[in-house]
């Protein structure tokens, strides 16, 4: 036995993993609404989750439900949750105590699939609507850096924090322990809070404007939500505030600031010595934690550079106006597409002393948004009553590719074997792979640079010529149409009935007899999510 086949299932498991490791999708998410937990709108509220399939067959579980949802890959549904999640019960008895009204909730909703899937809750409760992203239990980090508390009228400080939460309250973190066991979650700062929240249960703090809340440390993994179940907006109106704080990082970080989001941008930063609120008259601020854009009526994750992906989920929202924001690096500017269109080249803004640049377009439907050869960063943004809400938009990969929204990458492998054709035919399904077929012009200059410097000098590809007719055809019945047949190539049927490919220069290919040895190109295309 080679040593090639164990090989190539490692690369392909490594590759596989490398690939995921860096996704918003996920297979058990916990949502929570905050307006569900905390009074103070009269009217009930509409809860929906949204959720997009990247592989066929997969079957979604909300915890409500009894049965199982089956979406197929690019499917979206949403599940109105907000029957399950039920009306705020509110005590109004004489002695009421505004402190006590809730402290610990149990209005989560867990949901689970058998494939990963992406989701955004979306929840409105009278003229307020605001969307977050949720990322998959296994995303969560144990240590969060708690955002400062902007100064805004009608966000009465509090005074120490307490795990009680009131109408009008000022802001407050949520903070859900998606899963068993019991979570220790400590709020450290100038003071120490001790919490413990058991599974699928969330607990409030109220935050102040002191540094007296710093970060929130847990024995476990913690998802935690930095909101405002009523901010005052325009016009003597307030709405909620909401948006998913990221897991602590200790990395000092570039976070570009979209100009459509306004210049001076009120900026929440907060890392592991303090928070600070900012204007920042420049359009790219570096932080060692995190960055929240803060507006009277959004509250919106900054995306650092160091985090920007190829492919993002974009799940329109119905009966609103939707855009999509993209930031890029200046020289990436081309090889975005949305859905299968590339972006048209107009309306893109300089971020000013930085090297990105920023666009938007309006969108109609869920749509997948995808870069051929560069990361980038896309933001959701709906319209509501000339109020937008928003969040960054799920990645669902941070491996570009010309293809399109890649799921699991290609593989490529020569083997080391040198044999005939029909032989390599069979080497290369006994990997699960197939003898590669180069039917696009694409797919032959991707494969040859990929391939450059390689060891073997001649592969074989997948095509042979009909000993009757002359015709070249390849093994997947693609058309033949693109070729690449080096100077004076291929000569008569005599000469060779199949094909090698050079891995020198432009990787021309030769005829050559069938039953000569050469060494076999295998290869799986990647899994490419699309959206109609
Ligand atoms: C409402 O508050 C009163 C007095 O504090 C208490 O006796 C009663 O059980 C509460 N009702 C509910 C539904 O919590
Ligand atoms: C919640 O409020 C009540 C009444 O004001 C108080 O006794 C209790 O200690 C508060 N809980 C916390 C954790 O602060
Ligand atoms: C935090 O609060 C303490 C005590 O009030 C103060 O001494 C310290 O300077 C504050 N730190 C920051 C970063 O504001
Ligand atoms: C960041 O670094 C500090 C000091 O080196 C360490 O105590 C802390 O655990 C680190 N935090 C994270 C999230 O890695
Ligand atoms: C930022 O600008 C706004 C509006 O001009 C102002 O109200 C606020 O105090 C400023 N914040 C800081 C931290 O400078
Ligand atoms: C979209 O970009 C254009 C500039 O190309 C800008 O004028 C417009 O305000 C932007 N729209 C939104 C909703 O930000
Ligand atoms: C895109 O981002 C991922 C994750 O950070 C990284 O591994 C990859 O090399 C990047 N690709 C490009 C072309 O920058
Ligand atoms: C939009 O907001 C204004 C106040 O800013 C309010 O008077 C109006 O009723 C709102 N319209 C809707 C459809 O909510």
């Amino acid at each position: 036995m080679s040593p090639a086949p164990r090989l190539v299932v490692l690369l392909l498991a490594a590759r596989i993993a490398a690939s995921q490791t860096f996704t918003d999708a996920g297979k058990d998410f916990r949502v929570i609404f905050p307006e569900n937990i905390a009074y103070y709108y009269p009217s009930d509220a509409h809860n929906k989750i949204w959720v997009t399939a990247l592989h066929d067959d997969t079957s979604v579980t909300m915890s409500s439900a009894s049965s199982e949802t089956k979406l197929n890959a690019g499917h979206t549904k949403s599940f109105d949750v907000t029957q399950e999640l039920g009306r705020l019960t509110i005590n109004d008895s004489n002695d009421f105590d505004p402190f006590t009204v809730f402290s610990i909730s149990d209005k989560t909703v867990h949901i689970t699939s058998t494939k990963d899937i992406v989701i955004q809750a979306v929840s409105s409760r009278g003229r307020s609507v605001q969307s977050a992203l949720v990322i998959p239990t296994t995303k969560l980090s144990n240590k969060y850096f708690i955002p400062p508390v902007p100064e805004t009228e009608g966000t009465t400080s509090g005074g120490a924090p307490v795990v009680n939460v009131t109408e009008r309250a000022p802001f407050r973190l949520i903070i859900v322990n998606p899963d068993e066991p019991k979570a220790s979650v400590t709020i450290k700062g100038r003071d120490e809070i001790p919490i413990s929240i058991e599974s699928g249960k969330a607990a409030q703090i109220w935050v102040d404007n002191g540094n007296t809340t710093q970060y929130v440390e847990a024995n476990k993994r913690v998802a935690v939500y930095f909101s405002h179940p009523c901010a005052v907006q325009h016009q003597c109106t307030c709405g909620l505030l909401h948006a998913m704080v990221p897991p602590a990082k200790n990395d000092t970080m570039k976070f570009p600031i979209p100009p459509v989001l306004g210049k001076p941008a009120s900026i929440l930063l907060s890392d592991e010595a303090n928070g600070r609120w900012i204007n920042s008259s420049s359009l790219i601020v570096e932080s060692a934690g995190t960055a929240i854009v803060y507006w009277p009526s959004l509250l919106l994750t900054l995306v650092p550079v160091e985090e920007f992906g190829s492919c993002f989920v974009v799940q329109f929202i119905e009966g609103k106006e939707n855009i999509l924001i993209i930031v890029v690096h200046k020289d990436h500017k081309q090889g975005i597409h949305i859905g299968n269109d590339p972006l048209g080249g107009a309306g893109w803004q300089e971020l000013e002393g930085t090297d990105y640049v920023s666009t938007n377009r309006s969108i109609s439907s869920t749509t997948v948004v995808w870069h051929s050869s560069a990361n980038m960063t896309v933001y959701h943004m709906a319209q509501n009553n000339n109020t937008w809400f928003g969040n960054p938009a799920p990645v669902v990969s941070a491996n570009p590719d010309f293809r399109g929204c890649i799921l699991t990458p290609e593989v490529t492998m020569i083997l080391h074997e040198a044999e005939s054709w029909q032989e390599s035919i069979q080497s290369c399904q006994k990997q699960s792979l197939n003898l590669i077929s180069l039917s696009s012009e694409a797919l032959q200059k991707h494969t040859c640079q990929n391939l450059r410097g390689n060891d073997a000098k001649q592969v074989w590809i997948g095509t042979r010529r009909s000993s009757l007719t002359g015709d070249w055809y390849w093994l997947n019945s693609n058309g033949f149409n693109d070729t690449n047949w080096a100077r004076s190539e291929p000569g008569d049927v005599s000469e060779g009935q199949c094909a090698v490919m050079s891995l020198e220069g432009d990787c021309g290919w030769k005829d050559r007899n069938c039953c000569e040895a050469a060494r076999p190109l295998c290869y799986a295309a990647p899994q490419v999510l699309q959206i109609n």
